[in-house]
This record gives structure tokens, C-alpha cells and sequence, in this order.
């Protein structure tokens, strides 16, 4: 049984955090642990831009500058995969919402279906850290696990452990220039969300300096509680 099995409206739980927090890294291990589904705008905008649609095209320009992309365009893709059967198992939301006008839209879509958000969960790390971690990552090109040069590595170099990929790939948002646009983006238009969720009583704070794992094991613990 998934530690998720007793809660019987969906959960929706929300990652929210600065670029390099480590969304991604704890949303894959929180999607393995309770069966969730991660879902990272992120990476739904990547595939967009990959496969040349209307959104993509218009998204990949601002992407590469770090700035975010406009709010009609991210609340359609997220409302598209919202209503994919998988989500029914609930969610954890990696880089969505990233402004009050998402964050209410969120709130509007959830409304419709008798949902509402579990716990907004704030991974706190500081600038000149968060800096480190982007200049370091690279994914596997097959399966999307995430590395670090220094804090993550392949348990055999050159090959991915989750799929054995041998295709690894760094973004192309992730130089200095970029990071510098989307850390500015973050305290300006996503930070103010931290109170938005306060507010709500959803808002958990963490605690993200230490070491993958310890972080882990902080979020399965509220996530647990959260989806009782
Ligand atoms: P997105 O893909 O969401 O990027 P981001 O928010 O900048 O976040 P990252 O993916 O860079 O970081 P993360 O927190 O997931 O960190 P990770 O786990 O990889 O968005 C990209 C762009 O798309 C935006 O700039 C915007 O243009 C657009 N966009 C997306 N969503 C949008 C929205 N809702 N509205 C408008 N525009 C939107 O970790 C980073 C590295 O650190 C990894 O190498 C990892 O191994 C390592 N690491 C993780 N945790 C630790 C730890 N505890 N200690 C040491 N290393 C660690």
C-alpha cells in the first residue's frame, strides 16, 4: 500500500523555492515514495519549446532570457496536464505557481474539481548556494534523473543509474547571465507567494541547506502528515 492510500480526495502538494533549490530532486523522490505525480512547468515548457508548438515558440525567448513566462501560457499547459488521468493519484507541483495570478487560477481549477492544496512547501536556501547548484547540474538525456558535479554523481561515472543512459545534457538557461534573471524573478514575483500560502495556513517552511537526503526525509515527513 502507498503511503498516500488512506487520503481520499487527491493530494495536491505545491514545491515552491528559488532556481537550484532542489524542487526537482525532491519532487522525482517524493513521486517514487507516495506514487504522486511531479509536475514541473519547467519541463512541460521544454517539451513545448522541443516540439515547436505555438506555446513553445512563444515561451522560448523568455525562457532563455530567465524571465517567466506569461501567466495565460503556463496556466493552459498546467490546466492540460491537471486534467491528464494520471493526476487523479494527486500531485506535486514543481515550479507552478510562480505568481499570485497563478496561484489564484490554481485555486479557481482545484475549486472545480472539489480539490484544494494539501500544504505549499518553501525550500529555503540561500542565493550564493543556489548559484553553486545550477552551475553544477546536468540530467540524464533519457530519463531526466537529475546530477551534480560535486554533490551528486553517477554511482558509475558516465552512466545514469536510474536507466543506464550514457546521454547527459546541461540546460541551456543554466549559465550565469540567466541565473542572475531568474534569481531577480524569483524574489520579485514568485517570493510573495510565501505569505499568499501563510495565509491560507498551507505554507510549510524547510530548511534546504543540508544534504539531499536529510532534506528527503524533512518533506516525506510533512508530506505524510499533509495526506493523512
Ligand atoms: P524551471 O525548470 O522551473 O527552473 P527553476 O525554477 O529555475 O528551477 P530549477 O529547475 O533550476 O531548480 P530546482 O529547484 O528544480 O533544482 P534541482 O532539483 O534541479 O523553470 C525554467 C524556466 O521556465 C523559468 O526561468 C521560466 O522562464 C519558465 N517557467 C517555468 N515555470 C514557470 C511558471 N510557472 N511561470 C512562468 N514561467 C515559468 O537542483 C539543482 C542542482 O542542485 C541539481 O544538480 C541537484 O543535483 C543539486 N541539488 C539539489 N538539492 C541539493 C542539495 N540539498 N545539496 C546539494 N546539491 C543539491
Amino acid at each position: 500500500m502507498r503511503d498516500t492510500d488512506t487520503h481520499t480526495i487527491a493530494p495536491v502538494l505545491i514545491l515552491l523555492g528559488p532556481p537550484g533549490a532542489g524542487k526537482g530532486t525532491q519532487a522525482r523522490m517524493l513521486e517514487e515514495k507516495f506514487g504522486l505525480v511531479q509536475l514541473s512547468t519547467g519541463d512541460l515548457l521544454r517539451a513545448a519549446v522541443a516540439s515547436g508548438t505555438e506555446a513553445g515558440k512563444q515561451a522560448k525567448a523568455v525562457m532563455e532570457a530567465g524571465e517567466l513566462v506569461s501567466d495565460d501560457i503556463v496556466i493552459a499547459i498546467l490546466r492540460d496536464r491537471l486534467a491528464e488521468p494520471d493526476c487523479a493519484r494527486g500531485v506535486i507541483l514543481d515550479g507552478f505557481p510562480r505568481t499570485t495570478v497563478q496561484a489564484q487560477a490554481l485555486d479557481t481549477l482545484l475549486a472545480e474539481t472539489g480539490q484544494k492544496i494539501d500544504a505549499a512547501i518553501s525550500l529555503d536556501v540561500d542565493d550564493a548556494a543556489m548559484v553553486t547548484r545550477i552551475s553544477g547540474r546536468y540530467t540524464c538525456g533519457t530519463c531526466g534523473e537529475g546530477y551534480h558535479d560535486t554533490f551528486k554523481s553517477p554511482a558509475i561515472e558516465g552512466q545514469c543509474d536510474k536507466c543506464k543512459g550514457t546521454d547527459f545534457q546541461r540546460r541551456a538557461d543554466d549559465n550565469a547571465e540567466t541565473v542572475a534573471a531568474r534569481l531577480e524573478a524569483y524574489h520579485a514575483q514568485t517570493a510573495p507567494l510565501i505569505d499568499f500560502y501563510a495565509k491560507q495556513s498551507a505554507l510549510m517552511r524547510v530548511n534546504a541547506m543540508g544534504p539531499i537526503d536529510d532534506i528527503a526525509a524533512k518533506l516525506g515527513a510533512i508530506v505524510k502528515a499533509a495526506t493523512r
